[in-house]
């Protein structure tokens, strides 16, 4: 298939282009660059021999994205592109509905008007709020958000039900990604967070190659085995598998599927700690503070409807996210000097 995908230079779109092209489909990206970097394009080309056709443009902007419908014959859409900065969305919840909301609009019309019918979109486990049960399956409610960006998630999953009740002929593909980690194995591509990161593993990669001084704990008392959050990490080349799983789904009957892409185990936070630990032979110091406004216990999937449906399960286990994760901040860490 020729596939556009929306976001593809940032961290989970990068990895997906790469096993698409892989997989023999080919791909045209667009980014409007707010968080990534356009040699990305070249580390595409490192790894598959093909460079993706690019446009940079902002999904914001409907006349930056008409000339990719017109100029390309898409068969479906990947969309990646948006903000997803749980803190900024706090502060900027103007900026976040505009670009996420607005930005979907905006594209869903260019696929109208080019007659593309389908459509991944990346949801995430956030539309869970704190779940109503765990393992959560694609049935659990979905819960009460608690920042904007969150928000944006949630109301472009009805927006997208709506719009497809509506439009028939359209396939939809909600996918609610688990927490992503790790790199691809070659280390050209992988998480590069502006500033100081707010998410546990780049925060422990940064650590680990000595940029920060120690990892802060957000509490040791949730009703967890060890009291510290858990959650559900995924590989982020797995979950790119999942998204080149998707893509025979295609060819199924219009509508709306919905699938959990996680791996079904809960690791807590000291359980990340150890395992980075053990698995790159380095020691991560840390200290337990206060519990982090927002944040829940527990979270993590029963992916078993992707493994039926789409015949994807994940493959990489947590050793191995550990490994990588730290390969690729080591030459982050190199090309920065
Ligand atoms: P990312 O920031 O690395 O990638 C998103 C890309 O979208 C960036 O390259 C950015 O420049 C681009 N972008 C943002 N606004 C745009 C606009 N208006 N026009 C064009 N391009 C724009 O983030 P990611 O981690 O790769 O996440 C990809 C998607 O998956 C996002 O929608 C995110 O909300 C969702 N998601 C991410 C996670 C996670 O933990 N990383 C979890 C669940 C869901
Ligand atoms: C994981 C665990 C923290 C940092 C967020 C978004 C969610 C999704 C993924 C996109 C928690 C603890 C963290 C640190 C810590 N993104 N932690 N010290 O909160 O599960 O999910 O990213 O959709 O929407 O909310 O991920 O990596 O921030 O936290 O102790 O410095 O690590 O308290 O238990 P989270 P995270």
């Amino acid at each position: 298939m020729n596939i556009l995908v929306s976001g593809g230079t940032g961290y989970i779109g990068s990895h997906t282009c790469v096993e698409l092209i892989q997989a023999g489909h080919d791909v045209v990206i667009f980014d409007n660059l707010s968080n990534s970097k356009v040699d990305v394009l070249d580390k595409i080309e490192e790894i598959t021999g093909k460079k993706p056709k690019f446009y940079q443009a902002d999904m914001r902007n409907a006349q930056e994205l008409a000339p990719i419908f017109q100029e390309n014959k898409i068969d479906g859409v990947i969309h990646f592109a948006g903000l997803k900065a749980v803190g900024e969305s706090v502060a900027m919840p103007w900026e976040y509905y505009n670009n996420n909301i607005c930005g979907t609009l905006n594209l869903i019309s260019e696929m109208k008007k080019a007659g593309v019918n389908k459509l991944v979109f990346s949801s995430s486990a956030t539309v869970y709020g704190d779940p109503a049960f765990v393992p959560i399956t694609e049935e659990c409610p979905l819960g009460v958000t608690t920042n904007p960006y969150g928000e944006t998630k949630k109301m472009l999953e009805r927006i997208l039900m709506d719009f497809q009740k509506a439009n028939p002929d359209w396939h939809i593909m909600l996918l609610r990604y688990f927490n992503p980690i790790g790199a691809h194995e070659s280390g050209l591509i992988g998480e590069e967070p502006n500033g100081i990161p707010n998410n546990l593993m780049p925060y422990i990669m940064q650590v680990a190659v000595g940029k920060l001084p120690m990892l802060r704990v957000f509490g040791d008392d949730y009703d967890t085995p060890d009291g510290t959050g858990v959650r559900d990490y995924i590989h982020v080349v797995d979950l790119a598998l999942g998204h080149v799983a998707v893509m025979k789904k295609f060819e199924d009957q219009p509508g709306v599927y919905i699938y959990n892409l996680g791996t079904g185990i809960g690791y807590s936070v000291l359980d990340i700690v150890k395992a980075f630990e053990k698995a790159n032979d380095i020691k991560i110091p840390y200290q337990v503070v206060e519990r982090r406004p927002g944040d829940i216990a527990t979270c993590y999937s029963d992916p078993s409807k992707a493994e039926k449906e789409l015949g994807w399960k994940t493959k990489f286990d947590l050793e191995q996210m550990c490994v990588d994760s730290y390969r690729f901040a080591r030459k982050m860490l190199n090309t920065a000097i």
